[in-house]
C-alpha cells in the first residue's frame, strides 16, 4: 500500500508489539530485564541485532519503536540512539576509525565536530583533512590509501553551502570509503540521504525531530553494510538514552512534516523581504541563487526549513549589537529547530578560526536566523525595527 512521507510520519514505529494497541507506545523504563527460564535468558542475550528486551542499556520497547520509526522515515537498516547530536557524530565516527586512519571532513562542519577531529581524533593518531564543500570531483585528489570516512554536512553550518552528495558518494565508494552526513538541516524528510549514496545519516534530533527546544537527542541511521558495526560499537561505548526522550522524539516525528512546511514558508517570506533591504549584501538560504550549491538544493532537496543566514554589507559590532538587542521576537540561542525564532551574528573574523580551506572572506556581518512558527508579519516588522536601530548606529 502507498505510504508517502506524510503517512510514514504518522505511522512510523507504531508496531502493535510496541504500542500494545494504544496510539503511542507506553514509556517503558527499565534497567533490569528479568527472565524466568535459562532458555529465555540465553535467547535474549544472543539476539543483539533484534529488538529483544535484554538490558535497559540495549533499549526498551519505547526505544525500539523510535528506532524503527527513524528507519521507516529516513531509510537504512538500523538506528542507534545517542544523548545528543554531538554524541551521535563523534560515536559514529569512532565506530569506524582506528590509529593511522585518515578522514575527510567538510570545512563547513558544525564547530564541535571540527574540535572533535582536531583534539580527540588527533590524539588517537587519526588525521583529518578539511575540504571545500564545493569541491565536487576534486575530492579525488584528497583521497589517500588510508582514508576511511568522507564526512559531509549539507547545507554547511552558518554559511549554508549545499554539497553535491551524489558525486562525492560515487567517488568515495570507488575506494570503499564510508560516506556520512550530518543530516540535521534536512531533518530526514527534506533530503533522503540513502537515495544519494550516503551510508550513515546522523541527526541532532534535538532540533526539528524533537521540535520544541526541550530535549537533547541524537540519531544515527546506517545502511545494511554498516549497521552491524555501528550497533555493536555504540553499545560497547555505553550509548543509550532515556525512554522519555525516545518518546519525545517519536512524538516529534508526527508533526515534523507540517512544522517544517510552515518554517519553510515563513523563512522564505522573511528571506525575500531581507533580500530587498539596502543593508543586506546577499541571502544564504539554499533556495536562493546567491547560496553556493543552490543547484544541488533544487536537484536533491524536497523543501527547506526555518534556518538560514544573510550577510550584511558592513561589519560594525556596535550596530550589530543594536540590531540583536532591539529585536523582541528573536532571541539569541544556539540550538535551533524549535517553534521559536532565533538570531545570532558572526563578524567576518569568526571564519578565520571556523574555516581552514573555505573561508568566505565576507566584508560584512553574517546573521543566522531561525524563523519560527510566529506570524511572519510580526517577524518582519520586528526585523525592520532591528535594522532601524542598526542604521541609527551606522549613521551616527
Ligand atoms: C548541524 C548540527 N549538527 C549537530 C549539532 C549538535 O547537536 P546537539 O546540540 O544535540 O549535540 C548541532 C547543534 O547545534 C548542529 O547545528
Amino acid at each position: 500500500m502507498s505510504k508517502k512521507l506524510e503517512t510514514k510520519l504518522v505511522t512510523a514505529g507504531r508496531n502493535k508489539k510496541w504500542t500494545h494497541g494504544v496510539v503511542n507506545p507506553p514509556v517503558q523504563r527499565a534497567s533490569t530485564v528479568v527472565f524466568n527460564t535459562v532458555a529465555e535468558k540465553n535467547a535474549a542475550t544472543i539476539k543483539r541485532q533484534g529488538h529483544t528486551l535484554f538490558y535497559g542499556r540495549r533499549g526498551t520497547e519505547t526505544h525500539f519503536s523510535f528506532q524503527e520509526a527513524m528507519v521507516d522515515v529516513e531509510g537504512g537498516a538500523g538506528c542507534a540512539l545517542y544523548p545528543c547530536g554531538a554524541a551521535a557524530i563523534t560515536n559514529t565516527i569512532l565506530a569506524f576509525v582506528e590509529h593511522g586512519d585518515h578522514i575527510l571532513m567538510v570545512d563547513t562542519c558544525y564547530e564541535p565536530t571540527r574540535d572533535f577531529c582536531n583534539i580527540i581524533l588527533k590524539k588517537m593518531g587519526i588525521e583529518t583533512t578539511y575540504y571545500d564543500p564545493m569541491i565536487g570531483e576534486g575530492i579525488r585528489e584528497l583521497i589517500r590509501p588510508n582514508t576511511k570516512i568522507l564526512f559531509t554536512e549539507s547545507p554547511g553550518s552558518y554559511t549554508m553551502e549545499v554539497q553535491d552528495i551524489p558525486t562525492l558518494s560515487k567517488i568515495a565508494h570507488e575506494q570503499d570509503i564510508i560516506v556520512m552526513i550530518d543530516n540535521t538541516w534536512g531533518a530526514g524528510v527534506n533530503f533522503s540521504p540513502f537515495e544519494f549514496g550516503v551510508d550513515i545519516s546522523i541527526q541532532a534530533a534535538t532540533k526539528y525531530i524533537v521540535g520544541h527546544s526541550d530535549v537533547m537527542l541524537g540519531t544515527s541511521v546506517a545502511n545494511e553494510k554498516y549497521w552491524p558495526q555501528l550497533r555493536e560499537q555504540s553499545y560497547l561505548m555505553g550509548q543509550c538514552i532515556s525512554p522519555d526522550d525516545a518518546y519525545t522524539g517519536l512524538r516529534g516525528l508526527r508533526t515534523l512534516g507540517v512544522r517544517l512546511k510552515q518554517h519553510d514558508t515563513n523563512a522564505l517570506a522573511v528571506a525575500k523581504w531581507l533580500e530587498q533591504r539596502p543593508e543586506v549584501d546577499h541571502i544564504r538560504h539554499p533556495a536562493f541563487e546567491t547560496c553556493p550549491g543552490h543547484e544541488f538544493y533544487k536537484r536533491d532537496f524536497t523543501g527547506g526549513n526555518g534556518l538560514f543566514s544573510f550577510v550584511l554589507k558592513t561589519s560594525n559590532k556596535e550596530a550589530t549589537t543594536a540590531l540583536l538587542d532591539t529585536v523582541e521576537h528573536f532571541s539569541m540561542g544556539y540550538s535551533w529547530g524549535g517553534f521559536e525564532s532565533l538570531i545570532l551574528a558572526n563578524e567576518p573574523s569568526t571564519f578565520d578560526t571556523m574555516r581552514t580551506v573555505a573561508n568566505p572572506h565576507f566584508t560584512g556581518t553574517l546573521v543566522r536566523v531561525h524563523i519560527g512558527l510566529e506570524n511572519v508579519e510580526d517577524l518582519i516588522e520586528d526585523l525592520a525595527r532591528g535594522l532601524e536601530a542598526y542604521n541609527a548606529v551606522l549613521n551616527r
